[in-house]
């Protein structure tokens, strides 16, 4: 990565091709298949005018397809999802049937030679390609294909998660939020963390909150013994009784046997007997006990009969479980999928999300909010420099000012700020007439109104605020001196509001117990976690990025289901 001042636009132009390849006058193949790139035609500096003359295959889907010369030939736009320009690609009707190609959604394989356009038409396209064989082709229907040329809306693109990937905006949110992911991983390694992959099945609840999605295989298990009883109904009182009987006589004719002293053999087969009758009656008594419904114990569910034996849930954070780790190989991070049953109906959450949590040893809140900072500059310098181009399309189309914000955010250092203060800003605009549906005092969770007039308004670029109270956040967060506030800090961003949280972990052991007897929580869950503390215990603090409020962020859209490839959320889990 450069220096902190991003490099200047017409340079930022070209993308992630390398020196050699920007260079060069052969095209580059891609690897793994007989076909070129879009990008590594369009993306170069020189717009692919350099590879004028070279034959090439490309593959890809037409955006928009045009008969021209009375259907001499046709103009297709192709787009193969390396990059979000499309490919002009010229066809003459000598070579295929136009008819079947022009449809939007085609799915094309060509060969052709690499053409400078003619000049004067004003088309911004630097090179084109010149079809000489079609290969392959995969037809849509115009009629039925749902995706169609005219742009739907992003709402009514959620209705074709399986083909919304095909659209400029999603496609271009894919590689933006790829780009996001390998900055992470680039950037905790550069810094010597190591990525640790946490369990998604969880029997902790790490925030404490009760919004876990259990798992469990009780339902199914039950669902099946209660068809199975419908067909086989269980033995009846009557029958058991028989079983139990036949066991009986059978241990009277071993006695007989053994009193007569008959042969060794004899007695040997009739107490193969006697054995089977016993394993009969054992299975006979346990059928007669099968009811229909989830097994219980003293009316509650016998968790004890679920599949891990206990509870099991979907983790909504890997904080707890990464923490032994940082207390073993200090730095690392998890990167993973969350899950949180909140019914939350806003632009802002869902129900499955990815977070990047690292936890770093031997460090304290300070060090915590500097690494947050470093960490989401990083990624916005790595856009910058790695995705330029999506940008520019999300600037075109959804968010003017989204470039020039990660450039801001990039250079700028974020506002800090501890929470008495920022409730003290707040008391202030409500005094001078600003209404918040919320109303503001010293203790109250901050609401995500609050959070936005922090950063859009008053500071208009990213801060932190630091020292919750207490009593509204988690138990693992370390006390304060003061005794009311706790060593946790959320990082606010403008469009989003909180992007991160995290904290310092309390480290010393008789304190964290107060703190779960103070909030309720039992300890017997907690005794791995408190293990930690009892033995070789270190300073540590960490902190958790909502990886799509990042995409969110980065890109300027407005509802996070449009930046996550499959949302989830209530009422809705599609594919
Ligand atoms: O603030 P949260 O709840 O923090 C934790 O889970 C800590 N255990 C993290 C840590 O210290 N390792 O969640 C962290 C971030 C939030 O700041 C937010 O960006 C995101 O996760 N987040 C959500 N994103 C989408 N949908 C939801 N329902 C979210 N809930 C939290
Ligand atoms: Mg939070």
């Amino acid at each position: 990565m450069g220096g902190d001042i991003p490099p200047p636009v017409d340079e930022l132009a070209a993308v992630s091709l390398t020196n050699d390849e920007a260079s060069s006058s052969t095209v580059q193949k891609a690897r793994f298949s007989d076909r070129v790139r879009i990008q590594s035609i369009l993306g170069r500096p020189d717009g692919g005018a350099g590879l004028a003359g070279q034959k090439v295959r490309i593959s890809g889907w037409v955006k928009t397809g045009r008969e021209q010369g009375k259907g001499a030939f046709a103009f297709l736009e192709v787009n193969d999802g390396s990059c979000p320009a499309n490919l002009q690609v010229m066809v003459d009707a000598s070579v295929s049937d136009l008819s079947k190609l022009i449809a939007t959604g085609t799915c094309v394989t060509v060969d052709g030679y690499l053409k400078l356009p003619p000049e004067g038409k004003g088309t911004k396209q630097k090179i084109e390609l010149s079809v000489v064989e079609v290969i392959d082709l995969g037809t849509v229907d115009p009629g039925t294909y749902p995706i169609p040329k005219t742009k739907l809306t992003l709402e009514r693109l959620r209705e074709f998660l399986h083909l919304r990937a095909r659209t400029n905006s999603i496609s271009a949110i894919a590689r933006i939020r790829h780009a996001l992911a390998i900055a992470t991983h680039t950037f905790f390694d550069e810094e010597g963390f190591l990525y640790v992959q946490t369990p998604i099945i969880t029997t902790s609840d790490c925030e404490g909150a009760g919004e876990m999605f259990q798992v469990t295989t009780l339902i199914s298990t039950t669902e099946k013994l209660e068809r199975e009883l419908i067909e086989n109904p269980p033995p009846t009182e009557a029958d058991v009784e028989a079983a139990r009987v036949v066991v009986k006589e059978r241990g009277e004719a071993v006695a007989e046997l053994k009193a007569a002293k008959a042969s060794k053999e004899a007695i040997l087969a009739s107490v193969a007997e006697l054995n089977d009758a016993k394993a009969n009656f054992a299975a006979t008594e346990a059928r007669s006990r099968l009811k229909p419904g989830l097994p219980k114990v003293d009316g509650k569910i016998d968790y004890s009969q679920d599949f891990f034996g206990r509870q099991a849930f979907l983790t909504v954070s890997g904080q707890l479980q990464v923490e032994t780790y940082a207390c073993g190989l200090s730095d690392v991070y998890t990167f993973g999928p969350t899950f949180r049953a909140e019914n939350s109906h806003t632009s802002r959450h869902l129900a499955e999300f990815w977070m990047v949590e690292p936890e770093l040893a031997f460090a304290d809140l300070e060090d915590d909010m500097n690494c947050a900072e470093a960490y989401v500059k990083y990624m916005c310098k790595w856009l910058l420099e790695k995705r330029y181009d999506d940008m520019e399309l999300m600037a075109k189309n959804f968010d003017k000012g989204c470039i020039d914000r990660l450039k801001l955010v990039a250079s700028t250092p974020f506002g800090r700020l501890t929470y008495t203060e920022a409730i003290k800003i707040l008391e202030e605009a409500v005094a001078k007439g600003k209404n918040f549906d919320n109303a503001v005092e010293w203790g109250i969770d901050l609401a995500s109104e609050h959070e936005r007039y922090l950063t859009e308004v008053v500071f208009q670029k990213p801060l932190i605020v630091y020292n919750y109270p207490k009593g509204i956040k988690a138990f693992y967060m370390r006390l304060n001196d003061d005794g009311k506030t706790v060593a946790a800090m959320d990082v606010l961003v403008p469009k989003v509001g909180e992007l991160i949280g995290g904290s310092q972990r309390e480290e010393r052991i008789d304190v964290i117990m107060e703190r779960l007897e103070e909030i309720g929580l039992p300890v017997e869950p907690y005794e791995w976690y408190l293990d930690l503390r009892r033995y070789g215990t270190a300073k540590h603090s960490g902190f958790g990025l909502g990886f799509e409020r990042m995409v969110l962020f980065a890109t300027g859209m407005d509802n996070i289901r449009d930046v996550i490839p499959f949302p989830r959320y209530p009422g809705r889990a599609d594919l």
